[in-house]
């Protein structure tokens, strides 16, 4: 039996507690909060739980083995280090911490206490996301071209942190998940409409090696729900949509080549006729994806990583690479949109 405690119970908390409470061989012994009422909340729906208003006393249990840390980004460092020092097995919520010097002393601490340290890059469990991983191994799309990714919606507004470092993460760890290599340079431009000083609109640009270019869209200010990303290959396109009740990854057989024998040697075109482009327009195809809760394959994965010393696929250098480049990307916001070189490991 693996004892956990879980720190946090406001919005994202009870997720994490419903998903861990479901793991065979795992018992939540403590939940804390700084909200009585957040910790009422859980008590009525789990009465074994012991809930606390000092995270401290989670630490000193011996007992307990890991500790889940669910509360805002910028209480993050302090949480975890105070758990990786008192010997405990470490997951945090996304992302990892809000600036990569903390990230990187989380990352040391882990390594000389030999604990385990992951961070819940959620989408990395979703079972779309998978799926778009082996399509792109299967080089079914070609070369990657462009990647399009929009995460808008009407709220969450956040007061301490802006829209960027709210959303973005997810976004990113999508993103280095499936190209496996991290941006060279981010721009960004932003606005805050709402709250002085705290973007609730933005958007990104990541530029790749290879002439691959991300463009993200983060916004807690549009009347409707969405997550969409589009890849473009050179022979396929895709078409992951979130928000789809079903066939969520859709995958288009369309192209563009322009057909060489017509290209004149002058560097102009003096007919229409010369400029000729052909477009491919296939069939379109949903695959199959299973229907499984991304957050309770990512906590038995966390569980799986204690029990067999294993490291996570979201371990703190996941969390780094991805803080970097939000880094990058809150820089150049703050900066007119600059080209800000990605920090790389
Ligand atoms: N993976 C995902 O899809 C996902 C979704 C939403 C939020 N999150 C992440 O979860 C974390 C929490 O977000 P949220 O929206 O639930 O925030 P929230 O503000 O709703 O809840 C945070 C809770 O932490 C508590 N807290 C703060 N400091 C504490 C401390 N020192 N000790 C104990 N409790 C403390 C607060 O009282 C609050 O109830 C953030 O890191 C966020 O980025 C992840």
């Amino acid at each position: 039996m693996i004892k956990l405690g879980i720190i946090g119970c406001g919005y994202w908390g009870p997720n994490l507690v419903r998903n861990f409470n479901s793991i065979n061989g795992v018992e939540i012994a403590y939940c804390a909060d700084l909200d009585e009422n957040r910790l009422s909340h859980v008590k009525s729906l789990y009465q074994k739980i012991e809930i606390t208003r000092d995270y401290n006393s989670i630490l000193e249990d011996e007992e307990v083995e890991a500790v889940v840390i669910a509360t805002p980004v910028e209480t993050h460092y302090k949480i975890a280090s105070d758990a990786l020092k008192a010997n405990k097995h470490v997951l945090i919520e996304k992302p990892i911490t809000n600036n990569s010097k903390d990230a990187i002393e989380l990352i040391r601490l882990a390594e000389k206490n030999k604990e385990i340290l992951m961070v819940d890059h959620t989408f990395e469990y979703s079972a779309p996301v998978r799926k778009i991983k082996e399509i792109l191994k299967s080089n079914e799309l070609g070369k990657i071209l462009t990647i399009d990714m929009i995460r808008v919606n009407l709220g969450l507004f956040q007061e301490k942190i802006n829209v960027i470092w709210d959303l973005a993460p997810h976004d990113v760890s999508m993103l280095l998940y499936y190209l496996e290599e991290t941006p060279l340079t981010a721009r960004a431009i932003g606005q805050s409409y709402i709250r002085d000083g705290i973007e609730d609109d933005a958007r990104i640009t990541l530029e790749f090696k290879d002439k691959i270019v991300a463009n993200m869209h983060v916004s807690w200010l549009d009347p409707c729900k969405t997550r969409r990303t589009t890849i473009v290959g050179n022979k396929k396109m895709l078409v992951f949509d979130d928000v789809a009740q079903d066939e969520k990854i859709k995958i288009y057989d369309k192209g563009v080549t322009i057909q060489k024998n017509n290209i004149p040697k002058q560097p102009y075109y003096d007919t229409y006729e010369q400029w000729v482009l052909t477009y491919r327009t296939g069939d379109v195809y949903a695959p199959k994806i299973e229907n499984k809760e991304p957050l309770s394959v990512m906590a038995a994965h966390f569980i799986d990583c204690i029990k067999n010393s294993k490291k996570p696929l979201t371990d703190g250098y996941s969390g780094l690479r991805v803080v970097k480049v939000i880094e990058a990307a809150q820089k150049s916001l703050k900066n007119d949109g600059i080209k800000v070189d990605v920090e790389n490991d």
